[in-house]
């Protein structure tokens, strides 16, 4: 399983030498990026404001160093950190109480030297035997990715994608039912490029964060998610709540 050697994607992954990474990175987004996903889920309006960056903290490569102690927060310098944010209901109430119960439910790929991946769910270490879906589940939750990639395999290219769809169990988590909501999916990742002269000579590229189309491609990842979560439904596109 990929996991072995990928250790678990929301939060870990390769340690690159990134000491010339960033001079060169024409086709990247190396700056912050801002997304604005509308969506509507109990007749009601939300929002979903996310962010990606470059990881350059210096102080805690956004708590990788609570994952990788020892590490130095370099290594992890280039790779994206991604921020979702949910504002519901719009405008506000806090009627709306479990009624703003959401769930986030994300795939990672991973396509070595070319060769295409299979999607897989991610899922923190602790969660892995738990049978839950989710990548987090609350009030309002906000989504939070900083992966980076290990062992790296010297010379070895690699485009890393994610989708991170939000969802909604309709009886407000009574029952295991979930159903995705229309306009609350998001797409990003990253590639490391390699040199063919200069093997050793890795480059990180952020790409850009961009919509998903739900409608086309949650129906392609349900079978995956309906084989491995086999207690819970997953409803097809086309239902609201
Ligand atoms: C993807 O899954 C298929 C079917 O299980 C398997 O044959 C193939 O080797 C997998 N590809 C990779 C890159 O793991
Ligand atoms: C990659 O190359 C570096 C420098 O030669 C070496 O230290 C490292 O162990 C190599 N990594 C792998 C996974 O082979
Ligand atoms: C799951 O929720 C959907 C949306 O409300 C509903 O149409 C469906 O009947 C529910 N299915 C089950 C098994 O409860």
């Amino acid at each position: 399983m990929i996991r072995a050697i990928f250790l678990y994607a929301l939060a870990i992954g390769i340690f690159a030498n990134l000491a010339d990474c960033c001079n060169s990175l024409d086709a990247s987004v190396n700056h912050k990026q801002h997304l604005t996903a509308p969506f509507e889920s109990r007749s009601k309006a939300g929002v979903i404001s996310i962010t990606v960056q470059p990881n350059d903290d210096a102080e805690h490569a956004f708590g990788l160093d609570l994952i990788y102690p020892g590490v130095p927060l370099t290594e992890f310098f280039g790779f994206p950190v991604v921020h979702g944010t949910i504002t519901y209901p719009i405008p506000s109430s806090p009627s709306s109480g479990y009624g703003s119960l959401f769930g986030w439910i994300q795939f990672i790929k991973q396509d070595f030297d070319g060769e295409a991946g299979n999607w897989t769910l991610d899922a923190y270490p602790f969660a892995q035997d738990l049978q839950t879906p989710f990548a987090y589940f609350g009030y309002n939750p906000s989504t939070l990715d900083a992966p980076a990639a290990y062992p790296y395999v010297n010379g070895t290219t690699l485009v890393w994608t994610a989708q991170a769809y939000l969802v909604v169990l309709a009886d407000a988590g009574v029952t295991k039912n979930v159903t995705v909501i229309p306009g609350g999916a998001f797409t990003w990742g990253f590639d490391i490029n390699v040199d063919e002269n200069s093997p050793l000579d890795r480059q990180i590229v952020v790409r850009r964060v961009e919509k998903l189309d739900v409608e086309s491609e949650w129906g392609e990842r349900l079978p995956l998610l309906r084989e491995t979560y086999t207690e819970w439904t997953f409803q097809d596109t086309g239902v609201v709540v």
